[in-house]
């Protein structure tokens, strides 16, 4: 079969990768990708925009296309599952209705409420006055949390302390509305939870679900988590501070239910769930929030891990067949770690970023299998890459355990290197 990943980032990259190793693909295409990706993997890209339809179909036609997978959630919200799905692409990604779980956080709160998951408790509302008389009357010993109702690219969540900084956060979300949300005066106001954050991933078919693996990324800016939260600047997989029957509860309080809940609901949901999970202080598992697609980097560490093959279980996903490959499926018990190289000023929110600077690679990097470079933010120029993005690319390495994870991982930076690079030091530990 030929496959089209839909999306531009290290996290396209990496599943592009590994399906490109299977051989049930003929080809994989990734829309609209990165050169990247296709100067070290000769994986083609077709860089016209994914969220044109008319062009998607067209390209679907073009190049035989039957299976499809979206990786960013934007793409998902605006529906482009379901116009893949309508001209018989089997899809990775959910529906519109299915991806709310994601694009609403309302909804998707409600819906943990109501199928009785673990979560934070929350009130919602869609006036700023309401919410402002709510925050007045908060008990401040353990803060509270804001966040916006839409989707926001991590940056509609506010953590308060105080109550004027919440007032503070309340007023610029709703009323100056930087993030340019449609609604921004819908607003959920949840109690904050204090401890240690995971990434839990499942995969479903609608019928059947599969946990595929569990991440730590580091979201933070800077070293020893501090600054502006960013898309991850690092990662870990397996969370092995998680014990088996801690996973054993994140299956069926978190995953089963939840999956039993969209079932109830008719809501067909064949894709990634990815739940933001707080391991509480106290020991209790919470969900954060829930996303419908993988991670970036959390795949960058995950996929390495996968033994076999990716695209025969997408295939028997997308086809609702998961339950026939499910027993395929194995992670390798090494872990692994992806340490994020961005350019200079990323975030971009203090100061410019640094960009077009050359990328060198140095051919060293790739005598040894057990590190994999994947490229995010990057253009072509005469026949090398400049970084043209925040996050330009990551390197996985694979060990036996996390320390030496992490020690390969930061041996391997060393061998692609551009003007300007920032990245994190302390990413693993
Ligand atoms: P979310 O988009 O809901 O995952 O929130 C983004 C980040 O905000 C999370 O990864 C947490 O670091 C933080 N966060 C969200 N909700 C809470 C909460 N109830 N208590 C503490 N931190 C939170
Ligand atoms: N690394 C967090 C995310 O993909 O949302």
């Amino acid at each position: 079969m030929n496959v089209l990943v839909l999306g531009k980032g290290a996290r396209e990259h990496a599943i592009a990768w590994k399906l490109s190793l299977s051989p049930l693909v003929d080809k994989v295409f990734v829309m609209p990708g990165n050169p990247g990706i296709t100067l070290l993997d000769d994986i083609p890209c077709i860089s016209e925009d994914p969220t044109d339809f008319d062009i998607l179909k067209s390209v679907c036609k073009r190049e035989s296309i039957s299976m499809a997978i979206i990786g960013p959630e934007k793409y998902l919200e605006l529906g482009m599952a379901d116009t893949l799905s309508k001209n018989g692409i089997a899809t990775i990604g959910p529906s519109r209705e299915g991806a709310k779980l994601e694009s609403s956080k309302f909804h998707s709160k409600k819906l943990m409420r109501d199928s009785g998951i673990p979560t934070a408790d929350f009130d919602f509302f869609t006036k700023y006055e309401d919410a402002l008389t709510y925050i007045n009357t908060w008990p401040f010993e353990n803060g509270l949390v804001i966040k916006a109702d839409g989707l926001a690219s991590g940056k509609g969540v506010f953590v308060c302390d105080t109550l004027e900084q919440a007032k503070a956060d309340l007023k610029l979300l709703c009323i100056e509305n930087p993030l340019a949300l449609e609604n921004p005066t819908h607003v959920l106001i949840e109690e904050k939870l204090d401890g240690k954050e995971l990434s839990a991933f499942a995969i479903s078919d609608g019928v059947d679900h599969l946990y595929i693996g569990d991440a730590c990324d580091y979201k933070k800016q800077g070293d020893g988590n501090t600054g502006h939260n960013t898309g991850g600047m690092g990662c870990y997989s397996p969370a092995d501070w998680i014990s088996n029957d801690e996973r054993q509860y994140i299956r069926r309080q978190i995953l089963d239910k939840l999956f039993s809940s969209l079932k109830q609901k008719n809501i067909q949901f064949q894709g990634i769930v990815f739940a933001g999970i707080m391991k509480c202080t106290n020991g209790d598992l919470k969900v954060l929030e829930f996303n419908t697609r993988f991670g970036d980097p959390e795949a960058q560490v995950i996929i390495p891990r996968i033994e076999g093959d990716l695209a025969k279980i997408f295939h028997a996903c997308a086809h609702k067949k998961l339950s026939l490959v499910k027993d395929q499926f194995q992670l390798s018990n090494q872990s692994t770690c992806n340490v994020v190289k961005a350019s200079g000023g990323y975030p971009g929110i203090e100061q410019p970023l640094n960009l077009n600077n050359k990328i060198s690679i140095d051919p060293e990097l790739f005598k040894e299998k057990s590190r994999k470079l994947f490229f995010s933010g990057v253009s072509k120029q005469e026949n090398y890459l400049i970084n043209t993005g925040g996050r330009v690319l990551g390197i996985t390495a694979t060990a036996n355990d996390r320390s030496e994870a992490i020690s390969k991982a930061y041996q391997a930076l060393e061998y692609v290197k551009f003007e300007g690079e920032y990245f994190r030091t302390d990413i693993g530990s």
